[in-house]
């Protein structure tokens, strides 16, 4: 069984990366999302919340599965016998930092293989990062995510306090 690891921080979930998912999960047996707890990174959403959403949004995907993981990369994709990494590329400004984890990655593992998929052109411009910048000031995220994660997103930002997140 052909099994694809799909790394990230997914702080949270966008349409990039439930595109990249979709694609993925057409391409292998098996895809498992694999969310880093990361709390030095001081994530808006905890580790728990991050994979709900993400349960939520792939559950009409049987192939795909949702787990958590901490430490090295490898050492995940060793404990659940895969060898192959999927990356999405949105522009070749990513491409500089995912060559690098690459290549990290095969030196520490020399049986991974990293393969990586561009994002769809919609998406281009799409990142976390800016889903919870638009949340802050209580833009519209209509398109950026998947729509049931829109209230979950906003009531985050709606509760914060001022400077917080
Ligand atoms: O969505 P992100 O934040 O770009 O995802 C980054 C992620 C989780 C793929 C990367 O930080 C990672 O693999 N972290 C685990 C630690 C590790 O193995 N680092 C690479 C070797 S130094």
């Amino acid at each position: 069984m052909r099994i694809a690891v799909y790394p990230g921080s997914f702080d949270p979930c966008t349409n990039g990366h439930l595109d990249v998912i979709k694609r993925a999960s057409g391409l292998f047996d098996k895809v498992v999302v694999a969310v880093l707890i990361n709390d030095a990174k001081k994530p808006a959403f905890s580790v728990e919340e991050r994979a709900h959403m993400l349960k939520l949004v792939t559950k009409e995907l049987g192939n795909v599965e949702v787990r958590t993981f901490s430490g090295l990369l490898v050492d995940f994709m060793k404990s659940i016998n895969s060898r192959i990494i999927i990356k999405g590329i949105r522009a070749v400004s990513d491409f500089e930092y995912e060559f690098q984890m690459a290549l990290t990655n095969r030196t520490l593992y020399d049986e991974l293989e990293t393969l990586f998929l561009h994002t769809s052109k919609e998406y281009m411009f799409l990142s976390s990062s800016i889903v919870k910048e638009i949340a802050k000031y209580g833009g519209c995220l209509t398109g950026l995510v998947p729509g049931d994660l829109i209230p979950i997103i906003k009531s985050r930002f709606e509760n914060a306090k001022p400077g917080r997140l």
